[in-house]
C-alpha cells in the first residue's frame, strides 16, 4: 500500500530503488515481519500500542512553536460588545459554561459520541475528554511532555487563569466548596480589568515565552524556575483548568479571515501576543471589539472534541440567559491575585528572543477564510457521493491546477473506534485522483465528459476506500510510524526503509487537511505543517463550505489567495460535470446550478 501511495508522487528511478528496499523488508523472515512481531508483543500490554509513539511523534517532539505551527483555533461568531461590561459578561456566561461542561465531564456524565458519516453507528472512545481541563504540555529540551492531573468528582479548589494586558491573574472558581456563580464571575472579572489597568504594577509579558520555539521555551523555563516567584506562578498556570484571555480590541477590519489570524497568533507583540500561555490546551479568548474563540494546544485531543466543548458552550450561552442581577459587594470574595514574575536579564533576553520570532511568524502566516456557498454537502449527497472524499478530490485537483504535480497528502481520520485513538491518515493523493486532475487538466475539452466523470467515480471510490481503511485502523501511517519507533526501542539500527529518501517524502505533508465540521457558527482552522505547504480545514454545510486556507509567505511556491480563488474553480467545474455527466446522481437534483439558474436540455426543455 505504501508503494501504492507513492509511485506517483516520486521520480521512476527513485520508485525503483524504493520497490527494492521495501520488498526487503517485508521478505519472509526479514526485518518487517521481526517487528511485526514486536509489535503484536507491544498490542498484547498497552491499551494502544500506537497511541505514545504517535503522541511523541506528531506532537511532544516537534520542536516548531506551538501558534501557527500546532495549534488549531476554533474562531466563535463576532460578538457585538457595546461596552466593557458586554464581553465581561459574555466572559462570566462562558466560564459559567466552562465550569457546567467540565462537571459533566468529571462526572462521567456526558452522553457517549457514536461515529457519522462512513461506517456510522460505532461507540467512540471519549478518553480525550478527560484531558480537556486537566493537561498541560510542559516544555522540555528535546522532548516535551504531556502532563495530566487527576480530576475528581469532589469541587476541590479550583482555578481559571485569566490574561489581562499580558498580565496573568488567578481567578478562584471553587470557593468553600462552593462554585462561583455568574454573578461573583462577573465581579471577579472587573476586578481583574481594574488591577490589570495599573500601570505601575504591569509585569513583562512572559506568555511570549511560550509562543516561542519548544527547547527556546524549556530553555527560558529553566532559567525561570530558578527563583521561587516564578516557581509559584508557573505552577498556578499549570494546575489551572483553563485561560480566559481579555483582549484588547486589535484595531483590524473583522472580517473572517483577521479574526481566524488574530486568534492563531494575536495579532503579534503590539497586540494580543503575549496575553496568551500556549502550553494549556484550552484558552478561552474574549475580545473586547467583539473576535472571539479558543485557541487549543493539540496534544491531548482532537479537533472533534475541541467542537463539542465548544458548541455545547456556545448553547449553553443561548439557553440559559445570563443570571446576573447586581454585582455582588467586592467584600464577599478574596481578590483575584496578579501572578508576579522576577525577570532577571536573561530572561528579558530571551523574551526579546521569543517576541522576534512571533512577530516573523505573523508576518509569514498568509491565511485565507472562504465560504464557498455555489452548493454543499446537499448537493453532493444527491450525486450519491461521499462529501468529504468529493472536497479531497477537489482538494487534489486545485493542488494540481496550482502546482502541476500532486503531492504526499494529510487528511485526519479519526481512530476513536479504538480506545484511546486518536488519528490515522488518508492519503488522499491517490493514483486515481491523479488520474482525474489530468484528465480536467489545462485541456479539458479534449477529454470526454463521460471519461471525466468516470474518472471522478473512480477517485471518489478510491478515497472513499481509503477513508473506511483508515477509520477501521487499516491505515498505513501509523502502523510504519510503529515499526519505526519499535525498532528505534530496540535500539536496532534504523531499517532502510525508513532512511529512504521516499519515506522522507512520504511524510512531508504539502497539503495538511482536515475536515472539521460544526453544527453552530464558527469555524476552525490551523497552519501548514511544513515551510512550502498549506493546511487546508473545510466545514461542509449543506448549502455551502467553509474553507479555510494557510501557508507561509515565506514560500515562493505557495499563495492561499490562489489556492482558494483555483478551488472555487474546480468546484464549479467538478458540479458542472456532474450536473452534466452524472448518470447516478437523482435527477431532480441535478438541475440547479450554483447561479441559481436552471439547466435547459438541448431540446430547449428544462432538466
Ligand atoms: N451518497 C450519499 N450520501 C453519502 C455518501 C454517498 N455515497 N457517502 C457518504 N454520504 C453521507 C453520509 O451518510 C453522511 O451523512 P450525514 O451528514 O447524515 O452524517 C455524510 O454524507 C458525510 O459523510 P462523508 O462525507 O463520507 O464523511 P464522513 O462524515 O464519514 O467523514 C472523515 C469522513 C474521514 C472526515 C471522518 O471519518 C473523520 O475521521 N472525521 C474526523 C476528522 C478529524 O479528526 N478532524 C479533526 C482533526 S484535528
Amino acid at each position: 500500500m505504501y508503494l501504492k501511495c507513492m509511485g506517483h508522487l516520486i521520480p521512476e528511478e527513485q520508485f525503483k530503488k524504493t520497490k527494492v528496499v521495501v520488498e526487503k523488508f517485508g521478505a519472509p523472515g526479514g526485518m518487517g515481519e521481526f517487528l511485526q512481531k514486536k509489535l503484536l508483543e507491544r498490542s498484547e500490554h498497552t491499551a494502544n500500542w500506537v497511541y505514545d509513539y504517535w503522541l511523541e511523534d506528531m506532537y511532544l517532539s516537534n520542536r516548531l512553536a506551538l501558534p501557527v505551527n500546532s495549534s488549531p483555533v476554533m474562531v466563535f461568531p463576532k460578538q457585538n460588545f457595546r461596552s466593557q461590561s458586554d464581553s465581561l459578561r459574555f466572559a462570566a456566561h462562558l466560564i459559567s459554561g466552562i465550569l457546567e461542561y467540565k462537571s459533566l465531564i468529571d462526572g462521567r456524565a456526558l452522553p457517549v459520541d457514536y461515529a457519522r458519516g462512513q461506517l456510522a453507528g460505532t461507540p467512540l472512545c471519549m478518553d480525550q475528554y478527560n484531558k480537556v481541563f486537566t493537561s498541560y504540555r510542559l516544555p522540555g529540551a528535546k522532548m516535551d511532555t504531556l502532563v495530566a492531573q487527576k480530576s475528581t468528582v469532589m469541587p476541590e479548589r479550583e482555578h481559571i487563569i485569566v490574561a489581562c494586558k499580558n498580565q496573568f491573574f488567578v481567578l478562584d472558581v471553587v470557593i468553600n466548596f462552593r462554585r462561583l456563580n455568574e454573578k461573583d464571575l462577573y465581579t471577579q472579572l472587573e476586578r481583574i480589568k481594574k488591577m490589570s489597568d495599573i500601570e505601575e504594577e504591569r509585569l513583562p509579558p512572559i506568555g511570549l515565552l511560550t509562543s516561542d520555539g519548544r527547547t527556546q521555551w524549556a530553555e527560558a523555563r529553566s532559567v525561570l524556575i530558578k527563583d521561587s516567584t516564578n516557581r509559584d506562578s508557573l505552577d498556578m498556570i499549570e494546575r489551572c483548568l483553563c485561560l480566559v484571555c481579555l483582549d484588547e480590541p486589535s484595531g483590524t477590519e473583522q472580517t473572517d479571515t483577521n479574526r481566524a489570524l488574530l486568534m492563531l497568533h494575536g495579532g503579534g507583540t503590539d497586540k494580543n501576543g503575549g496575553n496568551r500561555w500556549y502550553d494549556k490546551p484550552m484558552q478561552f479568548v474574549i475580545g473586547a471589539d467583539g473576535c472571539c474563540g479558543v485557541v487549543c494546544e493539540h496534544s491531548p485531543f482532537e479537533g472533534i472534541v475541541l467542537v463539542q466543548c465548544t458548541e455545547y458552550l456556545l448553547r449553553y450561552m443561548r439557553g440559559s440567559p445570563s443570571k446576573l442581577v447586581r454585582a455582588a459587594s467586592m467584600s464577599e470574595l478574596p481578590a483575584p491575585r496578579r501572578l508576579r514574575w522576577k525577570c532577571s536579564p536573561d530572561i528579558q533576553t530571551f523574551l526579546m528572543a521569543s517576541a522576534d520570532k512571533l512577530q516573523r511568524l505573523v508576518k509569514n502566516l498568509d491565511m485565507n477564510v472562504s465560504k464557498f456557498t455555489g452548493y454543499g454537502k446537499e448537493f453532493i449527497k444527491k450525486q450519491k457521493m461521499s462529501p468529504d472524499a468529493y472536497v479531497q478530490v477537489a482538494l487534489q485537483l486545485t493542488f494540481y491546477r496550482c502546482h502541476g504535480r500532486l503531492v504526499p497528502t494529510y487528511e485526519s481520520a479519526s481512530i476513536r473506534r479504538f480506545q484511546e485513538g486518536r488519528v490515522d491518515n488518508i492519503r488522499s493523493s491517490t493514483p486515481e485522483a491523479l488520474a482525474f486532475v489530468k484528465a480536467m487538466g489545462n485541456s479539458s475539452k479534449i477529454t470526454v465528459c463521460s471519461l471525466k466523470i468516470e474518472l471522478l467515480w473512480t477517485a471518489i471510490k478510491a478515497q472513499t476506500n481509503y477513508t473506511i481503511l483508515a477509520i477501521t485502523g487499516m491505515a498505513i501511517d501509523n502502523h510504519l510510524l510503529g515499526l519505526r519507533e519499535i525498532a528505534k526501542e530496540l535500539k536496532l539500527e534504523k531499517p532502510e526503509l525508513f532512511s529512504d529518501t521516499t519515506y522522507a517524502t512520504s511524510i512531508h505533508f504539502i497539503l495538511s487537511t482536515s475536515q472539521v465540521p460544526t453544527i453552530e457558527e464558527m469555524f476552525c482552522c490551523y497552519g501548514p505543517v511544513v515551510p512550502n505547504g498549506y493546511g487546508a480545514c473545510y466545514n461542509p454545510q449543506m448549502d455551502h463550505i467553509i474553507f479555510c486556507v494557510s501557508s507561509f509567505r515565506d514560500s515562493a511556491e505557495t499563495s492561499s489567495d490562489l489556492f482558494v480563488k483555483t478551488l472555487e474553480g474546480c468546484l464549479k467545474e467538478m458540479q458542472d460535470l456532474c450536473i452534466k455527466c452524472n448518470t447516478e446522481a437523482k435527477p431532480a437534483d441535478s438541475t440547479k446550478r450554483m447561479d441559481g439558474t436552471t439547466k435547459v436540455m438541448k431540446n430547449g426543455s428544462k432538466a
